[in-house]
């Protein structure tokens, strides 16, 4: 391995009872030196696949969680499956055909990891990066383990599967990482159902209020994003599910139907600021919504949209 290589893999010093498969990875979430790798494919996938409709069914928006993560079930079920099969007489029809059927199934698993990794944090596409090497070298590997089968190389497409499956589960544990302890994926938002008990709640005045200019409000333990639009006041949680980005500094805008949205600072979610619903992603889920009231006090009342 040459230097610059090493400087990129080395293992950082692991924290009093880490164990070393997660000081390993936390160690690839530090990796500075895979960033400009990163800053070249980020851009490429940004362009190739550009924000709108098609991006946001990546995404998985209409879904209202990522797709991402269950597509997975494609290639490691295919594969694993073939693994077994080649362990035992008389299957190698079935473990071909397993095998084609996990390169197909690979395919918009990894559409749909691209165009999640390519709105992630920093530190999330150091570990997606290495997720997506490991898996793309399990690909290349069942490609190769396909092609010998076919011409009659059992042994040698047999091997070759092994290799790929190993490929597979050290992506696979590092998409683990990514979705379970990085949480991405996860939705960010404050869950209001457990943090705002039931009924009307006072939160501020309405004078104080900019017409038309989104500001943050807290109610006990939450923070909010308060829009005020003439008479009308317009409150959601202002942490954005998709990562957590402060969506009272966020721009308001209207959407094809003319109602009025935010769109995240982060990575521009757009969320409608009546209901929370999402417009476009990466955010798949809905951003938690409050109805509102201004009693003849002046006085705004809040409470959680069921
Ligand atoms: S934090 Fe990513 S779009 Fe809001």
């Amino acid at each position: 391995m040459n230097r610059r290589a090493s400087k990129i893999f080395r293992r950082a010093p692991a924290a009093p009872g880490t164990t070393a498969p997660v000081a390993v990875v936390e160690g690839i979430e530090r990796r500075d030196g895979l960033d400009r790798a990163i800053g070249a494919v980020q851009g490429a996938v940004r362009r190739g696949l550009p924000k709108g409709p098609a991006k946001d069914a990546l995404h998985g928006v209409p879904a209202g969680h990522p797709v991402h993560p269950p597509l997975t079930d494609l290639p490691i079920g295919a594969w694993s499956s073939a693994a077994i099969l080649d362990l035992l007489p008389g299957t190698r029809r079935a473990s071909q055909v397993l095998v084609a059927a996990g390169l197909a199934g690979a395919v918009p698993t990894a559409l749909t990891g691209l165009a999640d990794w390519s709105e992630l944090h920093r530190e999330q596409q150091r570990v997606g990066l290495v997720h997506a090497l490991s898996t793309g070298t399990a690909s290349l590997l069942y490609t190769v383990s396909l092609v010998a089968r076919v011409r009659g190389r059992e042994g040698a497409g047999r091997a070759l599967g092994f290799a790929g499956l190993t490929a597979l589960m050290a992506g696979g544990y590092l998409g683990g990482h990514l979705a379970f302890r990085q949480a991405a994926g996860a939705n960010h938002a404050d869950l209001t159902s457990h943090l705002v008990p039931l009924g009307w709640h006072d939160l501020c005045a309405a004078a104080e209020l900019p017409d038309g200019w989104p500001v943050q409000r807290r109610l006990g333990y939450l923070d909010l994003f308060v829009l005020r639009r003439g008479d009308d006041v317009h409150v959601l949680a202002d942490r954005c599910s998709h990562l957590a980005g402060p969506l009272h500094q966020g721009r308001i805008v209207t959407d094809d139907a003319g109602d009025a949205c935010v769109v995240c600072p982060w990575h521009g979610s757009t969320f409608r600021v009546d209901d929370g619903s999402v417009v476009h992603g990466p955010a798949t889920a809905r951003q938690p919504a409050f109805e509102s009231r201004v009693l003849d006090s002046g006085t705004v009342q809040v409470r959680p949209l069921t």
